[in-house]
């Protein structure tokens, strides 16, 4: 491709305003990628070739980039988009228009077209001196068409970060502009691949056995017998770390994608009701960070929304209904809401549908979290609505606050007699956050409450459980 065509499907790019980086968009336009890519591809190499400082200024100048951002620029499926005007679901601002917002046709938006939404809100719910970061998003959803319900989740398809592309590319020895297959059809640039369409990090079986053939410890770990061996071994080891230890592995770019897992949309919880919030979205994000290996980790979707969407990065986002997940239908209801952490999020969202809607029904709240101080989310929304009997009761459990673990499970035990009683008046039970431990102990916590409370036996108690979820007023939100 010639300079001069590069520059121009850069400075095309320029163009595009907040629609220039984004990176989930390529599946935005999936459907439309094989059809126009086909014809863009012999033309069209990612900007980033051109991205030379002179346009990276420029693009700042011009407002387009966030100063240090050097990310990708338009993708090539954005720029066939817009060239050949085919009117599919992300319409681009023309340079006429000059406009910030995103327009949108009235294609509906779906897990399959999701919705490149704007982050309007991005803040750390906790304080100074946290050991956590936990954080409050706000996307808005105006021009999708698109609404929710309380209880739903917000999947999300995310960017991968283009410090680890790099890295990759680095391995690899190459620059990012060699041609690789696009999922949809036709081609695109490999750098593009990488950030946009392919699982980097958590390494994918076909790659690990492509490598053993140069990495004598992991074919020996692949054997059959040794699978708790692999899993202690994989453990913090990524795509990267795998690339970088085995020395001699090399591939083509085409064989290497062909490596690899897509990368997958994430969900999260929505903590807003549309009543209350009306064209927006809420998320509560633990944001994954970690070190291992040597190196500082970054969980893919968290750290795209903390550190990489925002003003010029859209979201791209699709609704996954709840099935089952949901307030009573009746207003005047009960209900009991346990969601330490993240959890928190749907109790949120509830907590402000029945204010929006009027529900006279008495509301519990169990929240936990590592530090009143730093970790207490939502704390002034939450004592306003103590204070206004909108929340009937607050049970907290900071777990180092003291020396002994304290957690929500322990607070219902503590509250048995109450809570038992909440259950005898038809409460509706729910349950919010981490799968692997808190569910499971507040499970047995809500057996105990029925002996000790409510005076049945083991096999009694393990009885009004099932017939609790059988009539689904004991729902669980668990990830
Ligand atoms: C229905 C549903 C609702 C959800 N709701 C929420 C929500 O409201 N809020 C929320 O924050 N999350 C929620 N999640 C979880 C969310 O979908 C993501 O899984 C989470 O944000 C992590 O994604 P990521 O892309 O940032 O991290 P990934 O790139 O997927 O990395 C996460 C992985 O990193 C590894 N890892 C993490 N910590 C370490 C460590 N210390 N050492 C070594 N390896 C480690 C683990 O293998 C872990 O699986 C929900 C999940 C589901 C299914
Ligand atoms: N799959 C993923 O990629 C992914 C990504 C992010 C989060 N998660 C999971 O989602 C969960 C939510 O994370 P989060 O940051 O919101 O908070 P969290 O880790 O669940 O912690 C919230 C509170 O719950 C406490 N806790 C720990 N074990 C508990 C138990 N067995 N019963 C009750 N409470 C317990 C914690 O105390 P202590 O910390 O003091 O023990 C803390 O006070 C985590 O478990 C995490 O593993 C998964």
């Amino acid at each position: 491709m010639a300079v001069e065509d590069d520059v121009r499907s850069h400075l095309f790019g320029l163009r595009l305003q907040h629609c220039v980086e984004v990176p989930g968009d390529a599946r935005i336009a999936e459907s439309e990628i094989g059809r126009v890519q086909q014809k863009q591809s012999t033309r069209f190499q990612t900007a980033r070739e051109i991205a030379d400082d002179g346009l990276e200024a420029l693009e700042v100048d011009v407002g387009i980039r966030a100063p240090g951002t050097r990310g990708r620029q338009v993708t090539e499926a954005e720029y066939g988009q817009a060239e050949n005007g085919n009117g599919h679901s992300l319409l681009l601002p023309s340079p006429e228009e000059n406009s910030t917002e995103i327009r949108t046709s009235s294609v509906g938006f779906s897990r399959n077209n999701p919705f490149p939404a704007r982050l309007l809100t991005n803040r750390k719910l906790n304080g100074e001196g946290s050991g956590k970061e936990t954080r409050h998003f706000e996307i808005s959803l105006e021009g999708s068409g698109l609404n929710y319900d309380a209880g739903d989740a917000l999947g999300i398809y995310p960017g991968n970060c283009p410090a680890l592309v790099d890295d990759i590319l680095n391995a690899l020895g190459c620059d990012g502009e060699e041609a690789v297959p696009a999922p949809a059809g036709g081609e695109i640039s490999l750098r593009m691949a990488l950030t946009t369409n392919f699982d980097i990090t958590k390494p994918a079986a076909e790659l690990l056995h492509r490598l053993t053939k140069d990495n004598a410890p992991l074919r020996e770990l692949l054997a059959p017998d040794r699978k708790d061996d692999l899993r202690e071994w994989l453990w913090g080891r990524e795509v990267i770390d795998l690339l970088v230890e085995t020395k001699g592995a090399s591939f083509s770019p085409v064989e290497f994608v062909g490596l690899l897992k897509p990368l997958a949309p994430r969900l999260y919880s929505i903590s807003s009701s549309p009543k209350a919030h009306t064209g927006q979205v809420h998320l509560t994000v633990s944001i994954v960070r970690h070190e291992s290996h040597g190196r500082a980790r970054k969980g893919v979707c968290s750290t795209f929304l903390a550190d990489r969407a925002g003003e010029i990065t859209p979201v791209p986002v699709f609704f996954q209904p709840s099935h089952g997940f949901r307030l009573p239908a009746n207003g005047d209801t009960p209900v009991i809401m346990v969601g330490p952490g993240t959890g928190i999020a749907p109790f949120r969202a509830f907590l402000h549908e029945r204010r929006a809607t009027g529900a006279k029904g008495r509301n519990w709240l169990f929240f936990g979290e590592q530090r009143a101080a730093t970790d207490f989310y939502y704390r002034e929304e939450f004592e306003l609505m103590l204070a206004d009997c909108h929340l009937t009761k607050l049970a907290t459990a900071f777990s180092r606050d003291q020396a002994e673990k304290i957690y929500v499970q322990h607070r219902m035990i503590e509250h048995a007699a109450e809570l038992w009683a909440w259950l005898q008046d038809g409460a509706h039970l729910y349950v919010c956050g981490d799968v692997s431990r808190m569910a499971k102990d507040v499970d047995a916590a809500l057996h105990t409450v029925m002996e000790t409370a409510g005076g049945l036996d083991r096999e009694g108690a393990a009885e009004a459980v099932k017939q609790l979820k059988s009539a689904k007023r004991y729902q669980r939100d668990v990830y």
